[in-house]
């Protein structure tokens, strides 16, 4: 395909509203698989103008990183913002990498209209455009020691980007040098990121946009190490609706904003905005938080917190109160072991008495909000698994747990789905569990009736729900998040659990409001 030039910029034209148009017209030519190829969603005006609002740069000369750079919109943004701001400026050095070879011609039109503008400004923008891929073209930075030849790098006063999004394979190139930073299957922004970071001055700017992905999950944990020790948090913008961000390129993302300085010494605080979508852009909801709460550089997850409302604040002071965990209770978390598609010898359709000893086999289906449903026949799963010498390393001991959805659906009302089991339910030695579960138990002892019951139904509150989504923005629960997810005294856990079956009601509502009852007056909705 080839992009002709037609479009031209119409008189006295803004370069980032040129450039957001040439996006949207190359966009609009191309199929949905290229754009998923290349990782490629422009971002709309709006959204590059809020991010060049973020920088504070003041000197008269500026070298500016832009990588994946597409009709350069974020560049423009941020040049216009910066000319406008300070009126010193006098040299722009700008490096961009695009690796679209279709687009390069788009990227170089906007350049071209870029510097025409700075010149009647009075600016001087000397423009670099790497037709290449920014990982491997800087892959040399990664390494702590160049050797003596290598070049030096020369670094940046400001990086800003909206990177590619999608899955590397670990045999990519860019997955070997994105070791240090990132660990099993990565996804190509955190690269992006990590080598930004990397790339910057002291005191330099970085401005991107991604998923929010990265907040949270062992995926990301080497990458957070990394990131965070580089760069300082000034702000975030949180999207909280996926549907209206990228709306004409539809990315159905949870997306975040982040501004960071790379400074040795960290500022105490970070400002948390957020909004829908681009129609209530202007008008975000802003908050101020303790940089502490946000993101604990000394705890092992490193895990990014985002409240973005009054309640969302509320429930992270309330954990944050509390000491205990899953560890100081003895209490576990794993994933059940029977991996369906390698188990078929062992799973059974229907109950078969006589020669063929059977356990229960639990699947995601079968976990409902505080009650297991068993069985319940679907085509191809299951509800039985063999009990015999080789399915052994399948099956886990007949004891009481709480079952856990390792997945929600976009569709659930709450991400956490947990279930009690009781090993009174069946005569079995063994039960199975299905690798969409995760399963909550004390390894050495028995969980008790209460403690079951009192966590299960904090699990499916919906002070937990809304705890875990301030740092997790997709569907997956993790079993190392539970691990690290604070509790209240297994003391208030059993009273939940006695209160509850003392009620003899299940039903979500009324293990919801007991689960208030007992935690007031810390907290009430
Ligand atoms: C999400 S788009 C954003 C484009 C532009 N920065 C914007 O904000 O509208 C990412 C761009 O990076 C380009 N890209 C993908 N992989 C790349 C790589 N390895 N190196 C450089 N550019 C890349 C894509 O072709 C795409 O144009």
């Amino acid at each position: 395909m080839g992009f002709n030039n037609s479009i031209q910029p119409i008189e006295r034209e803004l370069p980032s509203h040129f450039a957001d148009r040439l996006g949207f017209a190359y966009a609009s030519s191309v199929s949905q698989e290229h754009k998923k190829g290349n990782g490629q969603f422009f971002t709309p005006i709006e959204i590059a103008s809020l991010m060049a609002s973020n920088s504070e740069f003041e000197g008269d000369s500026v070298r500016i990183l832009d990588p994946g750079c597409g009709s350069l919109v974020l560049s423009c943004a941020l040049i216009e913002h910066i000319a406008n701001s300070n009126r010193n400026l006098k040299v722009v050095e700008l490096v961009a990498y695009e690796t679209d070879s279709n687009l390069i011609p788009v990227s170089e039109h906007s350049i071209n209209y870029l510097k025409a503008w700075g010149a009647e400004m009075g600016i001087n923008i000397k423009t670099q455009l790497y037709k290449e891929d920014f990982i491997l073209h800087n892959a040399d930075c990664f390494k702590e020691t160049g050797d003596l030849f290598s070049k030096p790098i020369e670094l940046f006063d400001i990086v800003i980007s909206n990177p590619p999004y999608f899955k590397l394979s670990i045999d990519d190139k860019r997955t070997m040098v994105g070791k240090v930073v990132v660990n099993g299957h990565p996804n190509i922004y955190a690269i992006f990121m990590a080598l930004s970071a990397k790339l910057l001055k002291r005191n330099g700017e970085l401005i991107y946009i991604t998923p929010r992905s990265y907040a949270a999950g062992g995926y990301f944990k080497t990458f957070r190490e990394y990131f965070f020790k580089l760069i300082d948090l000034d702000k975030v913008h949180l999207f909280v609706s996926r549907k209206d961000t990228f709306g004409r390129d539809k990315v159905l993302q949870e997306t975040v904003i982040i501004k960071g300085t790379k400074r040795a010494k960290p500022n105490p605080e970070v400002i948390i905005s957020s909004s829908c979508g681009l129609k209530d852009l202007r008008t975000p909801l802003i908050k101020t938080f303790p940089k502490k709460d946000i993101i604990d550089l000394n705890s092992n997850e490193k895990i990014l917190y985002l409240p973005t409302t009054d309640f969302e604040e509320e429930v992270l002071a309330i954990f944050k109160n509390w000491t205990g965990n899953l560890f100081k209770y003895n209490i576990n978390i794993s994933t059940g072991p029977v991996v369906a598609f390698r188990s078929l010898d062992y799973i059974r359709e229907n109950f078969e008495n006589g020669t063929v000893h059977l356990a229960p086999l639990f699947w995601l289906h079968n976990v409902k909000q505080m009650t297991l449903e068993w069985p319940l026949v679907k085509p191809n799963k299951g509800q039985y698994i063999s009990i015999e010498d080789k399915s052994m390393p399948l099956l886990i001991s007949n004891k009481n747990y709480i079952l856990l959805r390792r997945f929600s659906s976009k569709d659930d009302k709450n991400r956490l789905i947990a279930a009690p089991y009781f090993c009174n339910f069946i005569k079995s030695s063994f039960i199975g569990v299905e690798n969409k579960v995760n399963y909550i138990y004390r390894p050495k002892g028995h969980l008790e009736r209460n403690e079951v019951v009192g966590l299960c139904a904090l699990l499916n509150s919906i002070l937990f729900d809304a705890y875990f989504r301030i740092f997790n923005g997709n569907v997956n629960v993790s079993a190392t998040e539970l691990r690290e997810m604070s509790l209240p005294p297994l003391e208030t856990i059993q009273e939940i659990g006695d209160s509850i079956i003392l009620s003899n009601d299940f039903t979500v509502e009324n293990t919801n409001s007991i689960v208030n009852q007992h935690l007031e007056p810390a907290y009430t909705i």
